[in-house]
C-alpha cells in the first residue's frame, strides 16, 4: 500500500465532510429540496464573489465558463484584448479565436505579471475593444495579476472586464463589485475543494448589455437560458446540473464561511510563504522572481538544469505517492508546481517538501537533507496565523 497525497493546483483534496455530502443519495434537480439547496449555493457564491450580480452555475469544468463568457458576450468579428503571461491566459485567446473574434494579445513573459498601464494604453488608443480578458491567478506560473488596478482602468471605457479567477477565488481577496469586474469565472475543484465539474460565472449589468446583442452560436452555455431558469422560484438550471457536486459545494461553502474568508486568504498566504521558504532553502529558484507578483494558490519552482522536471514529478507520484504538477506548454520539464489551494494544511506542505527532498536526492542533486523541511517548519512556527 502506498498512501497517496494530492498537492496540485486543482483538482484539490476534498475534506471528509464534503465527500460525505457528495455521497448522499441523489435528489432530483426539479425537486423543491434541490431548489432550496441551489438557492443557498447561489447566495453563498455571491458572498464569496462579494457581488450583487447574479452568479450562474454551469455544469462543466472552469474552461466551460471561459467559453460561456466568450460565446455570450460578443458578435462575430468583435475585437477583444487578452492580457496574459501563461497557459490559462492564452486559453482566452484560443477560445476567442475559435469564435471568430479579433484578438489583440498583450503577451508577457511567463512568470511575470500583466502591466495594467499597458491595458490603459490599448483602450485609450482603440475604442472598438469590446472586452479585456485576464487571469487573476495564472496557475501555470504561480503569478497573481493586479485585477484591482485593471478593474479601475477598464471601468472608464466601453469594454467589459472578464476575469478568470478559477484559482484566485478563495486563495486571495477578490472584490467583484468594488473592483468593477464584469464577468468573473470560478471552478468547484479549486479553492473550495469540492468535486470537479461545476463552474461559476458572475455577470454585471455592463456585461448583460453586450450579452443582449451577442450573435455567436451557443446552446448549452446560453446565459440567457440560465438567467430565465434561475428566475424561477426556487431557482433552477436549464439542463440537468451536477446535482451531487452542487450539494457538496453547499457544504464546502459553509466550511469556508465557518473559517472566515479573511482567515482562508491568510491560510493560503501562510502555505505559499512556507513553500517559497522551502524552495529557497534547497537553493532552487522560484519562477516568479518578483515577490509582489507571487500568488497564493501555487508555487512554481525552476528545476535544476541537470534534472528533468517530468521525471521528478513522476518519481514523486509513483515512488512516494505525492502528486504535484510539472510545467505546462513551454515550461514543460523546466518547472514543478506545488499546489497549496483549498483543503491544505501545514503538514501537507511539509509532506510536499519532504518528498521533494527525497526525489532530488534520488536524482543526484546535492543539498543538505532536511533543509527544506526545516525551512518550512520554521516558516510556520514564525507565522502569527497559527497562534491560538
Ligand atoms: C487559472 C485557470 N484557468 C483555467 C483553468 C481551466 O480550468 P478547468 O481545468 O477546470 O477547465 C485552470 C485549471 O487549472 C486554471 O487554473
Amino acid at each position: 500500500m502506498l498512501k497517496k497525497y494530492i498537492l496540485t493546483p486543482g483538482p484539490t483534496a476534498i475534506s471528509e465532510d464534503v465527500l460525505i455530502e457528495h455521497g448522499r443519495p441523489l435528489i432530483h434537480h426539479r425537486s423543491p429540496e434541490f431548489g432550496n439547496i441551489f438557492a443557498e449555493v447561489l447566495e453563498k457564491l455571491k458572498k464569496l464573489y462579494r457581488t450583487k450580480n447574479d452568479v450562474f452555475v454551469l455544469t462543466s469544468s472552469g474552461t466551460g465558463a471561459m467559453e460561456a463568457a466568450v460565446a455570450n458576450s460578443f458578435k462575430k468579428g468583435d475585437r477583444v484584448l487578452v492580457a496574459s503571461s501563461g497557459k490559462f491566459g492564452e486559453r482566452f485567446k484560443e477560445i476567442s479565436e475559435e469564435f471568430g473574434l479579433e484578438v489583440i494579445h498583450l503577451d508577457y513573459e511567463w512568470g511575470s505579471a500583466v502591466n495594467p498601464e499597458d491595458i490603459r494604453e490599448r483602450l485609450e488608443d482603440d475604442n472598438k475593444i469590446r472586452a479585456v480578458m485576464v487571469p487573476f491567478s495564472e496557475t501555470s506560473t504561480g503569478v497573481i495579476n493586479d485585477i484591482e488596478s485593471i478593474g479601475d482602468i477598464v471601468k472608464d471605457y466601453p469594454a467589459i472586464l472578464i476575469v478568470d479567477a478559477i484559482t484566485g477565488l478563495v486563495t486571495t481577496d477578490l472584490e467583484t463589485d468594488k473592483w468593477h469586474l464584469d464577468i468573473v469565472i470560478g471552478g468547484s475543484q479549486k479553492g473550495l475543494s469540492a468535486p470537479t465539474g461545476i463552474a461559476f460565472i458572475s455577470v454585471s449589468d455592463k456585461a448583460w448589455k453586450l450579452i443582449d446583442q451577442s450573435d455567436l452560436p451557443k446552446y448549452y452555455f446560453d446565459l440567457k437560458a440560465a438567467r430565465k431558469a434561475m428566475q424561477k422560484n426556487p431557482p433552477q438550471t436549464p439542463w440537468t446540473p451536477g446535482i451531487s457536486i452542487i450539494v457538496a459545494m453547499n457544504r464546502a461553502l459553509d466550511i469556508l464561511f465557518e473559517e472566515g474568508m479573511e482567515r482562508a486568504f491568510e491560510r493560503h498566504r501562510a502555505m505559499a510563504n512556507a513553500s517559497w521558504a522551502g524552495a529557497e532553502a534547497l537553493g532552487l529558484e522560484l519562477l516568479v522572481a518578483e515577490p509582489g507578483s507571487r500568488g497564493f494558490s501555487t508555487t512554481a519552482i525552476r528545476v535544476p538544469e541537470s534534472i528533468d522536471g517530468k521525471e521528478l514529478v513522476k518519481i514523486m507520484r509513483v515512488k512516494y505517492g505525492v502528486t504535484i504538477t510539472g510545467g505546462q506548454g513551454k515550461l514543460a520539464g523546466k518547472i514543478i508546481r506545488i499546489g497549496h489551494i483549498g483543503y491544505v494544511g501545514m503538514f501537507d506542505i511539509i509532506i510536499a517538501f519532504s518528498a521533494l527532498e527525497m526525489v532530488l536526492s534520488d536524482l543526484g542533486f546535492k543539498f543538505e537533507v532536511g533543509a527544506a523541511v526545516s525551512a518550512v517548519q520554521k516558516a510556520f512556527m514564525n507565522n502569527n496565523y497559527f497562534n491560538i
